[in-house]
């Protein structure tokens, strides 16, 4: 069982939620982080609740030299009666694992992960907000701060949680994306880190996000990293078509984060009676198919994202256009569901919510 160190700000040095009809995305923070700390001889170690503030590492931690580091993406939502509910953190201590591992990182207990969340979350319950689609994004990391510049995987790490009330990532008067398709540069190669959700994916994606923002897409959509040709993910999320009613998205490998909203919605599609496949989907397919109006709809899927509805695709210099830009009934569908059952408005048959 984990035992935590509460050192807590007195109640009038605590902030409050402000602002909460305009939250942003990952400006604001709560009061309070979690910090665990591991080394080679305690294991993981003095688990503590205190104060968000600066933490204190040497120019020489390993994670500034070589960039070894993994986090979740989380959020705890409330309904309409002031409950407070997280979304399948297990998965999400699942996946922290398997990033560790790949990153040659020390695993958590997955309780241990999911009661240090719950135990901060229970601190900072008055900032998980109440309006419309916004909710309290989670951040949890590990960084290896051992002082030593060798290239080796390092012998020190912590582990940090840290809160921000968010609104939903794309927050635009437009009710779609415009993404723009990547054909040079690559995320991800067979055999690399695509699968692990490790900051320098996310590093390396700015480049290519910043020439999206010059032809006014606000994401990427990336190809594989051999021909340029299969379709992986989109900068924060995974992708989603529908072509002739059935719902299609990449099939996972070493190149593509394992979503958890990704495979939320694959079951609710499931449970909705639409056919889903998971395979490899080419770009030419895809504009053949919006060209010919097979495929009638796209969307992403994560959880800073939600269900956001993709509007057009700018591949090698020409616009497409999907469903003359409206969301289709596919994309609603499961945007009602999805929310539903994370605000608990709907029965949720797969215990995926969890009350804190
Ligand atoms: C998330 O959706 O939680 C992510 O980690 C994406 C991030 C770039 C906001």
């Amino acid at each position: 069982m984990l035992t935590i160190d509460y050192r807590l700000l007195p109640e009038e040095k605590r902030g409050t939620l402000q602002n909460t009809s305009n939250l942003g995305f990952g400006t604001k923070f709560t009061d309070h982080v979690f910090l665990m700390y591991f080394n080679e001889t305690e294991g993981w170690h003095d688990a503590q609740i205190v104060e968000n503030s600066s933490i204190n590492l040497s120019v020489s931690a390993a994670v500034f030299h070589y960039a070894q580091e993994i986090y979740e993406g989380m959020k705890a939502y409330r309904d309409r009666n002031g409950q407070v509910f997280l979304f399948r953190p297990w998965e999400n201590a699942k996946r922290f694992n398997e990033s560790a591992k790949r990153l040659c990182m020390p695993e958590l207990n997955e309780e241990d992960f999911v009661i240090a969340i719950r135990e901060l979350i229970k601190i900072e319950e008055k900032w998980v907000p109440c309006t419309e689609n916004s909710a309290l994004y989670i951040r949890p990391t590990m960084i290896a701060i051992s002082d030593n510049i060798n290239l080796v995987a390092a012998t020190e790490y912590l582990f940090f949680v840290v809160l921000s009330p968010v609104d939903p990532y794309f927050k635009t008067e437009k009710k779609y994306l415009d993404i723009y398709v990547e054909d040079k540069m690559a995320r991800s190669v067979y055999g690399g880190v695509g699968n692990a959700k490790t900051g320098g994916n996310y590093a390396a994606s700015l480049l290519s996000t910043k020439i999206a923002h010059s032809k006014s897409c606000s994401q990427v959509l990336w190809l594989d990293g051999k021909d340029r040709r299969f379709i992986e993910e989109t900068g924060v999320m995974n992708i989603f078509f529908v072509q002739n009613g059935n719902l299609l998205t990449p099939l996972l490998n070493d190149t593509i984060l394992p979503g958890i909203t990704r495979k939320s919605v694959l079951q609710l599609a499931k449970d909705n009676g639409i056919k889903t496949v998971e395979g490899k989907i080419s770009i030419e397919e895809i504009i053949e198919g919006i060209l010919d109006g097979t495929v009638t709809e796209c969307f992403g899927t994560g959880t800073a994202a939600g269900i956001a509805a993709i509007g057009t695709l700018n591949y090698k210099n020409h616009v497409y256009e999907i469903n003359r830009k409206l969301i289709g009934p596919i994309t609603e569908k499961l945007q009602y569901n999805l929310v539903g059952i994370q605000y608990n408005v709907l029965e949720d048959p797969y215990n995926w919510r969890m009350p804190l």
